[in-house]
C-alpha cells in the first residue's frame, strides 16, 4: 500500500451543487488555477454532460491545467461518458468519474432498476469508458447505505473492467467514523481484486462528521484518496473540508504516516477565493481558515504563545498562508510592493494589465482607508479577477440620504450593457433604498433570499463584504461586493447577483 494520500478536490463539481454556489466559467477557471497552485492531485472540474455550460467549463479547465489530473463526473451511460471524454480531450492527464447508485432505496425509488440491472450497467459503463480513457473512477452512489454483498459484487466487476479508483460515497452524510472506516476495510478485505484499485472516500457533512469519517476511511479502511472541497463547500451541510483534512494529516503525520503533495501555503488564498466567488462566508471559528483560527485573544494564551508558540499552537499560521505581519500596505506603497504582496499571498494575476487595474483600485482604497490588510488585498484581487468587460450590469456611483425620522432615499448610477442608467427609490434603510433603486430600472422580479454583511478585517475602518442571494424562476445565485461603504458594497453585490441570473444554465443534477 502506498503512503501517498491523493487529494481529489470537487469544489467545482460537488461544491458547486450547493444552491447559490454556481460559478461562471471564468470563476471556475480562476479557482482551478488556484487548486493547481495548491498542488491538488485531482481537480473534478464539473459534470460535462449536465449542460453545455458545464461541458465548456470542463474543457476550458482541461486546456489550462497541466500539473493536476482533470476529472469530469458522468452518469454510468454511454452518452454522459462520451461527452465527458470529449471535454477532457485537451487534458494533460484526464480522469472519467462514473457514478451509479447501489443502495436499495436509490435503486428502487430513484433509478427504478433491479440490482441485476444496476450490476450490468455498472460493468458495461466501465467497459465503455475504459476504451476512451485509462484513468477511470467508479462511485457506487449512496455506497455507504448499500448492501455489502451486492456492493462487493459490483465493485469486483468494475475493477475487473478496468476501474482504477473505487470511491465509496457517504452521499447523505449518515456515517459514523469507526463504522465507515470498517465498512471500507471490509470491502477491501472481501473483494479479491481490491488491490488493483486505489480506494477513495467521499463524505458529506450532514452530521458534522465528514472530515472525521474521511480520516477514519483512511486510517481504518486504508483509503488512499480523499474527496473534499475548499471550505467544505457543498450541498446541504457540505462536503469534507480540504483544508481540515490536509492539515490533520500533515499535523498528525506521527499518526497517519502519509505523504501529501499539497502546498499548504496556498490554502488561505484558495479559501478566500472560493468564499468571495460563491458568497459563502467562512465562519470566524472555522478550523484552519477562519479569522480566529490562529488568533489568541485570551491574555493567558497570548502570554504562552509569546513565550513559546507551541504552548497553544499546533500548526503555524504561515504554513497555511496567514501572514505574521497583518498590516501590510498603505497609501505610500508602490506597485512593486503591491505585486510582491500578491505573490506572497499566492495570488496570481493573469496579466500585467490586471495587476495595474488592481493596483489602481488599491490606491483608491488606500486613499480612503489608512491601513490595508491582507484580507483587503485578497478581496481586491478577487474583485479584479472576477470583473468582466462583457457583464450586463456594472456599478458606477451611488448617493443616498438618510436622517433620523425621514425615509431614506437613494440614487444609483450603473451600466446596462455598457450604457449608463440611473435608478432612484426610497426604502426602509439606505441599503434597501439603493437596491430598490437598481430594481426600479432592472425589474428582474428576483426574490432576495439572503443578505449578509461581513467586516473583512474586523473594525469599522474595514471594508464591508456583502453577499446577496437572489432567487428567480427556480435559480438561486449569490453576488458578492466589497467596499468601505457598505451601501456601495450592497449595490455591487446586488448587481453581481443580477449578472449571474443573466447567465442561464439548465443542468442535470448529479444526485436526485
Ligand atoms: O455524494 C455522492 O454520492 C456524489 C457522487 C456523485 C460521487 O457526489
Ligand atoms: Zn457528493
Amino acid at each position: 500500500m502506498t503512503d501517498k494520500l491523493i487529494i481529489f478536490d470537487t469544489t467545482l463539481r460537488d461544491g458547486e451543487q450547493s444552491p447559490g454556489a454556481s460559478m461562471t466559467r471564468d470563476e471556475k477557471l480562476r479557482i482551478a488555477r488556484q487548486l493547481e497552485r495548491l498542488k491538488v492531485d485531482v481537480i473534478e472540474a464539473g459534470f460535462a454532460a449536465s449542460s453545455n455550460g458545464d461541458f465548456e467549463c470542463v474543457k476550458a479547465i482541461a486546456e489550462v491545467v497541466k500539473d493536476s489530473t482533470v476529472c469530469s463526473l458522468a452518469r454510468a451511460n454511454d452518452r454522459d461518458i462520451s461527452r465527458a471524454a470529449e471535454a477532457l480531450k485537451p487534458a494533460a492527464s484526464g480522469r472519467l468519474h462514473l457514478f451509479l447508485a447501489t443502495s436499495p432505496l436509490h435503486m428502487e425509488k430513484k433509478l427504478r432498476m433491479t440490482p441485476d440491472q444496476v450490476f450490468e450497467q455498472a460493468k458495461l459503463s466501465v467497459r465503455f469508458a475504459k476504451n476512451l480513457m485509462g484513468d477511470i473512477e467508479f462511485s457506487p452512489e449512496d455506497g455507504y447505505r448499500s448492501e455489502p454483498d451486492f456492493l462487493c459484487r459490483v465493485l469486483e466487476a468494475v475493477i475487473k473492467e478496468g476501474a482504477t479508483t473505487i470511491n465509496v460515497p457517504d452521499t447523505v452524510g449518515y456515517a459514523i467514523p469507526e463504522l465507515y472506516g470498517n465498512f471500507i476495510k471490509n470491502l477491501r478485505e472481501r473483494i479479491p481484486n481490491s488491490d488493483k484499485a486505489v480506494w477513495s472516500v467521499h463524505c458529506h457533512n450532514d452530521l458534522g462528521m465528514a472530515v472525521a469519517n474521511s480520516l477514519a476511511g483512511v486510517k481504518i479502511g486504508g483509503a488512499r484518496q480523499v474527496e473534499c472541497t475548499i471550505n467544505g463547500l457543498g450541498e446541504r451541510a457540505g462536503n469534507c473540508s480540504l483544508e481540515e483534512v490536509v492539515m490533520a494529516v500533515k499535523t498528525r503525520k506521527d499518526y497517519f504516516g502519509l505523504e501529501l503533495g499539497i502546498d499548504t501555503q496556498h490554502i488561505l488564498a484558495a479559501s478566500r477565493m472560493v468564499s468571495q466567488t460563491t458568497g459563502f462566508v467562512v465562519q470566524p471559528n472555522k478550523a484552519v481558515v477562519g479569522a480566529n483560527a490562529f488568533a489568541h485573544a485570551s491574555g493567558i494564551h497570548q502570554d504562552g504563545v509569546l513565550k513559546a508558540r507551541d504552548t497553544y499552537e499546533i500548526m503555524r499560521a504561515e504554513d497555511v498562508g496567514w501572514s505574521a505581519n497583518k498590516i501590510v500596505l498603505g497609501k505610500l506603497s508602490g506597485r512593486n510592493a503591491f505585486k510582491q504582496r500578491l505573490l506572497e499571498l499566492g495570488v496570481a494575476m493573469e496579466s500585467e494589465a490586471d495587476i495595474n487595474n488592481a493596483f489602481a483600485k488599491f490606491k483608491e482604497l488606500a486613499d480612503r482607508k489608512s491601513e490595508i490588510f491582507d484580507e483587503d488585498i485578497l478581496a481586491l484581487a478577487s474583485d479584479e479577477s472576477a470583473s468582466h468587460d462583457n457583464e450586463q450590469y456594472g456599478f458606477v456611483s451611488l448617493s443616498q440620504h438618510s436622517e433620523t425620522g425621514e425615509r431614506p432615499q437613494a440614487c444609483v448610477v450603473f451600466t446596462v450593457a455598457g450604457k449608463e442608467v440611473k435608478g432612484e427609490s426610497d426604502g426602509n434603510g439606505p441599503v434597501d433604498a439603493s437596491l430598490k433603486a437598481i430594481e426600479s430600472h432592472v425589474k428582474s422580479g428576483a426574490e432576495m433570499v439572503l443578505y449578509s454583511v461581513n467586516a473583512i478585517s474586523g473594525s469599522t475602518e474595514s471594508q464591508g463584504e456583502v453577499t446577496v442571494r437572489l432567487q428567480n424562476s427556480g435559480r438561486v445565485v449569490n453576488g458578492v461586493g466589497a467596499d468601505p461603504d457598505i451601501v456601495v458594497a450592497s449595490a455591487k453585490a446586488y448587481l453581481s447577483a443580477l449578472n449571474k441570473l443573466q447567465s442561464k444554465a439548465d443542468r442535470v443534477a448529479a444526485q436526485g
